[in-house]
């Protein structure tokens, strides 16, 4: 099973949809004055921008629309830079470039979120943003990514993908920046199979948002509004199916998040005491998600025998989420030839280079590291060994003594 709440998906997912399926509408607007109108993406925005303490929510049909309509409504566009980290998901990478922006490639630190002194670094007169990741369900260095924010003038925007549920000394993630976002993929935190929601406390930011991913058109809409679109939007609606789902996931996130940190708990008590394996930075350990546990094996030669002999992978060869492996930005591969954004006219950084290797404190890191699934089983993300949260302790117990006796091997 690939995330914790697609694990806990039952009687409650079925009967929300029922309602909608059986009322037969299914559509983001409608009349009040309708019975079969049951308002489910509605819904659904209010609750999650109470539990992210903001104002405002909109709910997109995913995590890439939701970064993509958060740097287009915060007005990232031709001629900005916006600093990313090297350890993320494509989407933090190709939602800049979707904005005709650029990405700009930094660093991440032990907490294997960006690395503030490497932000600070990239910073040129042309930086617009600094996306923040919380990777793996940690929040990253918010305080210090904010100060650099604040110092600059510049944008923070949280890309909570994989983090929907943490928080960051007693805030939630996603409202700590000027936005941030969430996804409902099958391997978050809950999930409606896709799904995404972006989330700001700013009215100009929020009506920008609910423009662009409806047509240009202003919140909760109850028809066309010819003659009062600002700008051309797009069409990343969220339907009542997937919002009937996510609302029932949602009503299991404390269940599923104190689950995830006991398990966690249990299986980092268990190996905590191996000499020489460390452990990945949290910046907030009562904040976390608890989804992984990423251990640091003292060099590269060791963590790829312990990851070969548990039949998964260090986090430097898991895939997809890591820089080296994005052919797509190592080599420039935009969608027409002419490569915009990297010649745009607007853009004055000159010639953009990526390579591989060119983030060597983020290789190093992540050569020595191995993801443990703790109800996360993404190969993707190099979590192939771990254990699920329908796991019982006896499971937890025997893998995290599996993990204890291939470590020892080499330890
Ligand atoms: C860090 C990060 N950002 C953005 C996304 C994009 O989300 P989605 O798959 O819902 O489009 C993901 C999804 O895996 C992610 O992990």
């Amino acid at each position: 099973m690939p995330g914790p709440g697609m694990e806990l998906i039952g009687e409650e997912e079925k009967r929300e949809l029922l309602e909608v399926l059986e009322s037969g509408y299914l559509f983001r607007y409608g009349s009040p004055d309708n019975p079969a109108f049951k308002a489910k993406v509605y819904t659904l925005e209010q609750e999650v921008a109470k539990l992210a303490g903001v104002k405002y929510a909109v709910a997109v049909n995913s995590g890439t629309s939701a970064l993509q309509a958060a740097l287009g409504g915060l007005g990232v566009g031709p001629g900005d830079e916006v600093i990313v980290p090297g350890y993320t998901f494509i989407a933090s990478m190709s939602s800049v470039v979707y904005s005709r922006a650029i990405p700009i490639l930094a660093e991440v630190d032990r907490t294997l979120n960006l690395d503030p002194a490497d932000v600070r670094r990239k910073i040129t007169p042309r930086t617009k943003a600094i996306l923040a990741v919380h990777m793996l369900g940690n929040p990253a260095r918010l305080d210090e990514l904010k100060a650099i924010a604040d110092e600059h003038g510049l944008l923070l925007i949280e890309d909570c993908a994989q983090a929907f549920g943490a928080s960051y000394k007693g805030r939630s993630v996603g409202s700590i920046g000027h936005a941030g976002m969430y996804s409902f993929n099958i391997f978050k935190t809950i999930t409606a199979g896709d799904g995404g929601m972006v989330v700001t406390d700013d009215e100009t930011a929020y009506r920008r948002f609910f423009g662009f991913h409806d047509q240009g058109h202003s919140p909760n809409r109850t028809g066309v509004e010819v003659g009062q679109r600002p700008f051309f939007g797009v069409d990343f609606r969220m339907t009542e199916l997937t919002a009937a789902v996510l609302l029932a996931q949602l009503r299991k996130l404390d269940t599923l998040l104190s689950r995830l940190r006991i398990n966690k708990k249990r299986f980092k008590g268990t190996i905590a005491d191996i000499s020489g394996l460390e452990f990945r930075e949290i910046t907030d350990p009562e904040g976390e998600c608890a989804t992984l546990l990423t251990v640091f094996l003292p060099n590269e030669a060791v963590a790829r025998k312990v990851a070969r002999d548990l039949g998964t992978k260090v986090v430097a060869d898991s895939g997809w989420h890591v820089y080296n492996n994005m052919e797509q930005i190592l080599e420039k591969r935009t969608i027409t030839p002419e490569g915009c954004p990297y010649t745009c006219p607007y853009y004055k950084g000159g010639e953009v280079k990526y390579w591989k290797g060119m983030l060597p404190q983020t290789d190093a890191l992540l050569a020595r590291a191995i993801n443990i699934g703790i109800g996360v089983s993404d190969p993707g993300l190099g979590s192939a060994f771990g254990v699920t949260i329908r796991d019982s302790f006896d499971t937890i117990d025997a893998k995290a003594a599996e993990f204890r006796r291939v470590a020892l091997r080499y330890l």
